[in-house]
């Protein structure tokens, strides 16, 4: 059977997976009844590293979507419209969809799976969490016979390798920002990697995964790394943690809590040594206890390794008698989850003081934080600037709403000039 290919986009993941295609030796014997049949680009003109017979490139896209002979559609243009409305044009046509697109699958993926399910038709996403990392077909699969009560991971490559030459080189995130700009590691738009949406897409479709049951995505709550200063880094590292951007799906006493923050990580964490632009993805369940996927989260190869892994899979089923689809492949929930609020969460945090130099400073804030019953896990001063001094606190677990309202009394205390940062602590 010939597996007809219809691919939107051209670009990194695009060529990426051209090129794993036409070079099916050594690779999953599934490949060699792969064929490219259409292209779709927004510039026919411009120079590609792949090249194709005359006619399979093209600007319509809507022509591939409608090609009757075209078994499965690889949507790698990224955005939300026009990728949306061609990925639905194609469910409707009985095609089936590959895509390494989370923003359009976190925010449109009822629509999509539910147009997928009446068509009889998988969709497939392995490539938009993790790039090359197996995490979605693992999640939907094997980790699947675990209650799974926790995934928390590494999953934007560009905040992690921000993050991590903050803690290697030093500087403060808007000159590493730029670097990172300069060498094509973040985008020209940094928004919605550095504020975490990104991530958020990502965590929204890893949650729906672990916990079967769909995500709001506009419930998830992102907070990115911009207020991240190397202070914060320096501090961190000096009381043995890591500071890393996480996403976060748990079931906690209070119900299913999705977010995304900078969170600081004991250096004996397992995350905590992923560094630069790596992913890793911690999945903690029952019996199981903890597994971690680690590998690169982006980059051409890598990435269309997952999308190609998805068409092998799709593959597989296609010529077989299958009168329904295999529950391993589709989507099998309908109903949203109910996520609970990060103030309701409770938690371990780091805040970071400045403080006139009044003695009896440091005994004041360890007061009001056991006043409110929120027990101090270390308490520093560091550094003296002028008459300015700073002072580092790190709490047990406590309740968010505890730990505001001594910071709120704390604010108060005239010794206190202003509070710069308050991180969470894995
Ligand atoms: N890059 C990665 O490492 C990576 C990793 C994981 C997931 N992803 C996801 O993979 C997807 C693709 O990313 P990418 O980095 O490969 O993007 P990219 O390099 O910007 O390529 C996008 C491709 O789509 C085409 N395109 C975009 N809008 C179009 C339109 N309206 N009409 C026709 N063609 C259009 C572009 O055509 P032209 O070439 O003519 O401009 C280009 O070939 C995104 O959803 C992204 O989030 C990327």
């Amino acid at each position: 059977v010939t597996v007809r290919i219809g691919i939107l986009g051209l670009g990194t993941v695009g060529t990426g997976t051209v090129q794993i295609l036409q070079d099916p030796a050594g690779r999953h014997p599934l490949l060699a009844q792969m064929q490219v049949d259409r292209v779709g680009v927004k510039s026919i003109d411009r120079p590609r590293a792949v090249s194709f017979p005359d006619g399979v490139m093209t600007t319509d896209l809507e022509s591939i979507v409608n090609d009757p002979q075209i078994d499965v559609i690889v949507e790698v243009m990224g955005g939300i419209e026009p990728a949306r409305t061609l990925i639905l044009q194609a469910i409707a046509k009985g095609k089936h969809i590959v895509t390494a697109n989370k923003a359009v699958i976190a925010r449109h993926g009822k629509e999509i799976f539910t147009a997928a399910n009446q068509a009889g038709v998988y969709v497939l996403l392995e490539a938009a969490v993790g790039g090359g990392i197996p995490v979605i077909q693992p999640l939907k699969q094997s980790l699947g016979v675990n209650k799974i009560n926790r995934v928390a991971g590494i999953i934007n490559g560009t905040t992690n390798y921000i993050l991590t030459e903050m803690t290697q080189a030093g500087g403060e995130f808007a000159d590493i920002l730029a670097d990172a700009q300069a060498l094509g590691y973040a985008e020209a738009d940094p928004t919605a990697d550095v504020d975490g949406l990104d991530a958020g897409d990502k965590i929204a479709i890893l949650a729906a995964l672990a916990f079967g049951g769909r995500i709001d995505r506009d419930a998830v709550s992102c907070e990115g790394i911009r207020k991240i200063s190397a202070a914060d880094i320096a501090y961190a590292e000096k009381l043995n943690f890591s500071i890393k951007l996480l996403g976060i799906a748990e079931q906690t006493a209070a119900g299913v809590s999705v977010r995304v923050h900078p969170t600081l990580v004991p250096k004996s964490h397992p995350l905590a040594s992923v560094n630069g632009v790596n992913n890793a993805i911690l999945v903690a369940g029952d019996p199981l206890g903890e597994v971690m996927l680690y590998g690169p989260g982006a980059g051409a190869g890598a990435t269309a390794a997952s999308v190609v892994a998805d068409l092998v899979a799709i593959a597989a089923t296609i010529g077989c008698q299958q009168p329904q689809l295999n529950p391993l492949l589709s989507c099998p929930h309908a109903d949203y989850q109910t996520l609970v609020p990060l103030s309701s969460l409770k938690g371990r945090f780091y805040v970071r003081f400045v403080s006139r130099n009044v003695s009896g400073t440091i005994g004041q804030i360890g007061s009001c934080f056991g006043d409110r019953g929120v027990s101090i896990e270390s308490i520093v001063q560091i550094g003296m600037q002028g008459d300015r001094a700073e002072i580092v606190v790190v709490t047990y677990e406590t309740t968010e709403g505890d730990f505001r309202q001594a910071l709120d009394t704390i604010a108060n205390l005239s010794a206190i000039d202003s509070i710069p940062s308050i991180l969470r602590v894995i």
